[in-house]
This record gives structure tokens, sequence and C-alpha cells, in this order.
């Protein structure tokens, strides 16, 4: 396959991964002027509004190389958050070779280094592009400098881009033909087909994105997955160039898709190999993985008469989102939901807005948790996420949470505060490096629960902006964490327990009765409204009685009168959920529940 370069670009968020791709498919002229719009490859309205990439895309386009040859290119784009590294990692599988943007502007960022690293792993040929070199603050012989100090490449292989107006962008073209390898691969030997995405299709179900690394792959055939036994046949294979385009057959080292008659992309494990059930590859393509959630929170209808929406809205979203788990959850607060898993934060936001704007549902999530091992005095453990299975406190012996290594880069002159929220955040054994001058890299052991709700804002903004992050799963570490209740009127809301660090566990709950009290309306009677550990209660506040009968002003004999506003009231009443004697609406436990993440 001497025509073929199958290639990635990677880069630190924002920092011109999909401007470069746009321009390929623009330059190639897969695209015209015409149907062009920014981010082509984000087909998403929240990739393009938030400016990022969740889903790996592959777009095959053809160069007229300056040898006169017509190239083939397959050009994968990835997602550039944490969260989808693994997603990352399969995409990077699938390539020769990566183009590493770094912005001429900010040099070399954490995720770079994240991404760097992935792609030597694979044994990549890394092709580091300078972009942006049209802003005026750019800085390209600095960060040419970096690239060699820092990443350890050849600086004076790095090309020099604008993928705004195209500088740079036909060298670049040529070096890809010249410095990627074309695949390997024998179209004789027995099927292996990586799959490193899917997405869903309402006619076609799960359409696979694969690289075929063995073997030829054609329409009528049988396949089956390596990892987990599924049997499927292939229905049509073909290319993106945007839109899918139906092939014969898709030979060794070709990246193109699948359509199988699989019906949820939750039947395509990413990172599994396809093979040839009658004369199957002996071992698996490495690398392979379960997509582990590591964010979990319960989800509730806003309304309790929707509930049958939300389960079809589920089963729905799920087909298009492997990664996210679920399972049921009922509240005597909420009523009937569901637990949910996510491989992030980010991935959370991302459910939320997507339930809302494609499935026009409002959801209340609970406070977002980790997961806990929960050792008994028994000798059993427990491993926990949701505080409504959360023991007794006197059977356990100790809790144990999960512990990250953050790599975090900064510019100096915030040292002081990136080190204070680190260690407000319970981070310990900070160790310091300066790669270059003034620059500081800390690495830091954090708890995941402290990183998972707004860390990652949080450096952005202490930083303004300049602060990069990437973390690994490091170990399990004992923990005073505790499970927080709030009373009302001595009655436990379960929709707002959650499961906290013991030292945080007083504010925290000061922080969400005040938040209830200013939402529960009054009623005739006084409301004590309590955060509770264990038995101990650790916040009060209280919401007065009425003074007023509210038929009071309903003088004289006008019945109809007192009867219209008896029952505006129990209609009231209806969208309110009872606990106890207490009327709480639904807008309150949105209201804490929102204050919990801000
Ligand atoms: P993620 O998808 O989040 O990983 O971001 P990305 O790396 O794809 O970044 P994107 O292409 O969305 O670019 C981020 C911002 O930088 C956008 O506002 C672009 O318009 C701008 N940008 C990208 N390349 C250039 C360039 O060469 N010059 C200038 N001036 N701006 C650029």
């Amino acid at each position: 396959m001497p025509g073929l370069r199958n290639f990635s670009i990677i880069a630190h968020i924002d920092h011109g991964k999909s401007t470069l791709a746009d321009r390929f498919l623009q330059l190639t002229g897969l695209v015209d002027d015409r149907t062009f719009h920014d981010q082509f490859l984000d087909s998403m309205d929240i990739e393009r509004e938030r400016g990022i990439t969740i889903k790996a895309q592959a777009v095959r386009i053809y160069y007229h190389a300056e040898d006169g040859q017509e190239y083939q290119f397959n050009l994968i784009d990835t997602p550039g958050h944490v969260d989808f590294t693994y997603e990352v990692s399969r995409a990077l599988a699938a390539c020769e070779g990566v183009l590493l943007v770094v912005d001429a502007t900010q040099g070399v960022e954490a995720q770079t280094l994240a991404n760097l690293y992935l792609a030597l792993e694979q044994d990549l040929e890394v092709i580091p592009v300078i972009n942006k070199i049209d802003l005026p603050a750019a800085d390209p012989e600095r960060v040419r400098e970096q690239i060699g100090r820092e990443l350890g490449l050849d600086p004076e292989g790095a090309l020099l881009v604008s993928a705004k107006d195209g500088t740079g962008v036909p060298a670049l073209f040529e070096a890809i033909v010249a410095r990627i390898p074309p695949p390997a691969g024998d179209s004789g030997a027995p099927l292996a087909v990586l799959v490193f995405d899917a997405h869903y299709d309402s006619f076609r179900g799960a359409i696979m994105s694969v690289r075929v690394v063995d073997g030829v792959l054609r329409p009528g055939q049988a396949m089956q997955f390596v990892a987990s036994g599924r049997q499927c046949r292939v229905e049509e294979v073909g290319v993106f160039q945007p839109g899918r385009v139906p092939r014969p057959q898709l030979a060794a080292g070709e990246v193109g898709y699948v359509v199988s008659g699989l019906k949820t992309v939750a039947d395509v494990a990413i990172g599994d190999t396809l093979t040839d059930p009658a004369r199957p590859v002996a071992r698996a393509l490495p690398g392979f993985r379960a997509l582990k959630p590591v964010v979990f929170s319960s989800v509730y209808p806003v309304a309790s008469e929707d509930y049958p929406a939300l389960v079809e809205a589920l089963e729905k979203y799920k087909l298009n989102d492997a990664a996210l788990d679920y399972e049921r959850d009922a509240s005597a607060a909420l009523g009937q939901g569901f637990r949910c898993g996510f491989l992030g934060l980010l991935h959370l936001e991302v459910f939320e807005e997507r339930m809302d704007r494609e499935y026009d549902q409002a959801l209340v999530l609970t406070a977002p948790s980790v997961q806990y091992r929960v050792e008994m005095n028994d000798g059993s453990t427990l491993v926990l996420d949701n505080p409504h299975r959360w023991p007794d406190e006197s059977r356990i012996a100790r809790v144990l949470e999960p512990f990250i290594r953050a790599q975090l880069l900064f510019p100096e002159r915030y040292t002081g505060i990136v080190t204070r929220l680190c260690l407000e955040r319970r981070g310990v054994d900070q160790a310091f490096a300066w790669p270059s001058p003034g620059r500081v890299e800390l690495a830091v052991d954090l708890p995941l629960a402290e990183v998972v709700y707004d860390f990652y804002d949080r450096l952005k903004t202490i930083t303004q902006g300049y602060g990069s992050f990437d973390y690994e799963f490091l170990d399990w570490r004992p923990s005073p964490v505790v499970k927080l209740d709030i009373l009302v009127n001595g009655e436990r809301v379960d929709a707002l327990s959650l499961i906290v660090h013991e030292d945080r566990a007083r504010a925290r709950a000061l922080q969400m009765c005040e938040r209830l009290e200013e939402e529960i309306p009054r009623h005739q009677f006084k409301i004590a409204i309590q955060g509770a550990v264990g038995g101990r209660i650790v916040a009060r506040t209280t919401v007065n009685a009425l003074r007023k009968d509210v038929t009071a002003k309903c003088y004289g004999g006008d019945i109809t009168r007192k009867r219209k506003l008896l029952d505006r009231q129990a209609r009231g009443k209806k969208r309110m959920k009872m606990v106890g004697e207490v009327h709480i609406p639904q807008h309150a436990y949105v209201a804490v529940l929102k204050s919990d993440t801000d």
C-alpha cells in the first residue's frame, strides 16, 4: 500500500486541531467552499459550540503530491479531553503517524505531552506542527526550541503553519508523504480489523470506524469480535468522504467504516478486534480495554410523570454512547430514575446537555460521586458509588478512596495559587520541576473526588487559561469520608444525601441547608432543616411558620372564592413532593443540587 498514509492530529485543547482538519478538507477539494463550515468534522452542536471534539472521525482525502502520484490520506480526528484518553489511544492505533499541533503562542502543554506519549507508545512517526503563526503573539522559534528540549523531538523537523489562513499547509502535505510510513499489513493473512470508534445511525444501526490490519473486508462476509465473541455479518463497507461512500472492499492498511446490522453502539466494544470466524487471527490486536465509568450520578425527570419519556430517551441515547452506564434507581423524594456512570464530568455535562437538546428531557442530577471501597467490620468489602447504599457507620471498618497522579503545567507566576488549590483539594506529595524557564510542572497526588467536580475549571480560571492538567489513576487510599444526610423535620431526603470528606461535611451541610431554607415555602408549622452525619447533627436552619391562613382574607360567606383559593393551593401542591408533612417543590432540589457543583 505505498500510496496510503494513515495519520491523526493530536493537540492540546484549542491549539487548532479542528481548524487544521478543516484546511485539509478544503485544500484537497473534498469539501467545496460553498458547503464548508468551520469545524466540519465536529458534527454535534455541542462540539461546535464548545469548540471541542467528542467523537473520533475518520475522513479519506486524496492528495496529488509533487512527485506526480496521488496519495490516499486517512485523517483521523480524535477527542482532546482527558475524559477520552482511551478513545484517543485506539484511534492512534489505527495510524502510522501523527501531526502534533502546538500553538505558537502557548507552547507545549500537559495534554500535548500526554498525547505524545500515547503516540510514542504506538511507535508512530511524529511530525511537530507549530500552528497559529499568523498571530502577532506567536513565538515559533521559542516553541521550536521547546519541542526539542521538552518533547525530545527533532526541532528542525517542526513545520510552521497557520491553520486559519492555510500558510504552510501544502508543505505539511509533502511532509506527510515523505515522513509517515505507508501501512504494512498483508491482505492474504487472516482477517484482523481494529474497531476504533462507533456511532449510531437511525437507519443502519451501529456504524463502526475500522482499520483493516490484515486481510480484506467485503460485504457478505461473516465476522466475529475476538473479546466479546459476538458474531455478525458485513452488510456494507466504505469510507467517509466525509459522508459515507460504499466501496466493494477494504484491504489491509485501509481505514473506513463497516455496517454490520448491530443495533446499538453498546454492541460494539471500542478497541476490540474483528476477525473471520472461519479463519480467525491467532491473537487479538493489542491495547483493548473495557471502558470504565469514573463519575456516578442519579438522574431523575424534573416532573415524575416524564419518567416513561426518560426511559425511552436514555435507551436512544445509549444507542449512540457506549460509554454511558445506567441502571434503575429510585428515590423517595424524586421518584423513579437511573444511576448513571460517566467517563468524567465533561462526559456528564455533555450527557445532560444532549438529553435536554436532542431528547427534550429536563433532568435533575444528584451530586456526582466517585466509587469508594468500603471495608466492613465483618471482613467483606463493598464497592459503592451511591449514597443510598452506604452502610451504617457502625459496620464500617474503613473507607478507601481512589487517588490520581495529576500533572499540571503552568507559568511560574501562578505557582503559589496553584499550590494552594492543590492543598485545598487535599493534594499530597507535590513535586516540582522546571521543564523550561518560566514554566513549572507540578506532579501531585489528589483524591479523584476532588478533581471530578470543578478542578479543571478552577485551574483554568486561576491561571487565566494558561494552566493545563492531565491525570492517571494511581491507587486506593484510606480516607475519612462520611455520608451526609439532609433531614427535613426529622425525615431524610434521600436525593440530597452525598458522600463527603469528614472535614468538609459541616460546610457542605450548612450550604445545602441554607439553600433549602430559601427554596421551601412557608407552611402552617415550623420546619427544621438539618445536616446529619451518622446520628450527629452538623448544621441546622429553620423555615418559620406562616402567620396567616391562606383563606383568612376571604371574609364574609363567599364559599366559591374560598374554594377557588383552596383549589389553587392543592394544584400547587401537586407539583411538590412530600417529605413527611412538608411539601418540597421540585425546583428546590434542582437549586440545592446545582449549588453543589457550582
Ligand atoms: P479541540 O477540538 O477542543 O481539541 O480544539 P482544537 O484543537 O480542535 O482547536 P480549534 O481548531 O477549535 O481551534 C481553537 C481556536 O483557535 C479557534 O478559535 C480557531 O479559530 C483558532 N485557531 C486555530 N488555528 C489558528 C491559526 O492558525 N491562527 C489563528 N489566528 N487562530 C487559529
